[in-house]
């Protein structure tokens, strides 16, 4: 198997824990909801389907994504699901959404996926929602998912086919300042990938066995209120970087050319574009 595609850290000058910190409150808002209708999604695909006796690892779960789509689709007896994620106000999001939801069945707990504190065997199905990308060692947290699986479980991981937002914020970045630097991805090695070769390279390192992973792609164009998430997203700190070097006239110029650069996406594609790919690989 082709192996060329390595991790590339040289970019990782994102505060992603402080990032994702400001997040946790907002965080379906401003994701537009998309990485909750992937995984909604590609339900269907898992196999063997999730049921009542599941037991669930929600790994880097943000507020608890994943597990919301699986427990809004669940029967009178939900399966039962662990989730975790290293950012502490994410686990206490997740935790608010257990309570308002009255979710029985769902523990939340802070732990860092390079080292997972449950024992071997422990998992029926392990999903990892667009998360892989933001892990310092994405195969060893991958080796922890195999390792937690049990023989015969599923690994659900999921990654960026396109990602819409890149292109809008290099297409304002053209209006207001085009003599200025583009605002590079944050581990742009594997933010987006364009085949399905990182996930199913990721995957084997791991000890996956190809013969027994099947890729899945799945497109999604977010509009209406979800492409107003994004917007807010796109015009909020997160992409500070993107302004540098701006005059205060030129950051207030900012949201609107965020806005028409949506609509034209929108008028071009039907929403913008947030396609994904997944790997369902079985221990
Ligand atoms: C883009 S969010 C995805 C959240 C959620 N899985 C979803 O489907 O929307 C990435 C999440 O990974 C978490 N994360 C990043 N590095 C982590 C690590 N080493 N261990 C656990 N969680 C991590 C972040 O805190 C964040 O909540």
């Amino acid at each position: 198997m082709a192996s060329h595609i390595e991790p590339d850290y040289k970019l990782r000058n994102v505060d992603f824990p402080k990032y994702f910190s400001q997040l946790s409150k907002i965080y379906d808002r401003q994701t537009g909801g998309t990485t909750r209708t992937n995984f909604a999604q590609l339900l269907p695909h898992i196999d063997p389907p999730i049921i009542s006796s599941s037991i669930i690892h929600d790994n880097a779960s943000g507020p608890g994504t994943a597990s919301s789509v699986i427990l809004t689709q669940a029967n009178s007896q939900p399966p039962k699901i662990s989730g975790t994620d290293s950012v502490p106000d994410m686990i206490t999001a997740f935790r608010d959404n257990i309570t308002k939801n009255s979710w029985t069945t769902v523990t939340a707990s802070v732990m860092d996926s390079h080292h997972l504190q449950f024992p071997e065997n422990t998992f029926t199905h392990s999903i990892t929602n667009f998360s892989i990308f933001t892990f310092k060692d994405d195969v060893e947290a991958m080796k922890e998912v195999y390792r937690t699986l049990q023989p015969n479980g599923v690994a659900v991981v999921t990654t960026w086919k396109h990602f819409g937002v890149t292109g809008i914020i290099h297409t304002v970045q053209r209006a207001i300042r085009p003599d200025l630097p583009l605002m590079q991805q944050p581990n742009s090695g594997r933010f987006v990938m364009d085949s399905d070769t990182y996930l199913r390279l990721v995957m084997a390192k791991a000890g996956f066995e190809e013969a027994k992973m099947e890729l899945v792609q799945k497109d999604l164009f977010a509009n209406g209120e979800a492409a107003d998430g994004v917007v807010e997203f796109m015009s909020g700190g997160f992409f500070e970087k993107a302004r540098e070097g701006y005059t205060e006239e030129e950051k207030g110029k900012w949201e609107g050319e965020v806005r028409k650069a949506v609509e034209r996406e929108t008028e071009d594609y039907g929403g913008l574009r947030m396609h994904m790919w997944a790997v369902l690989a079985r221990k």
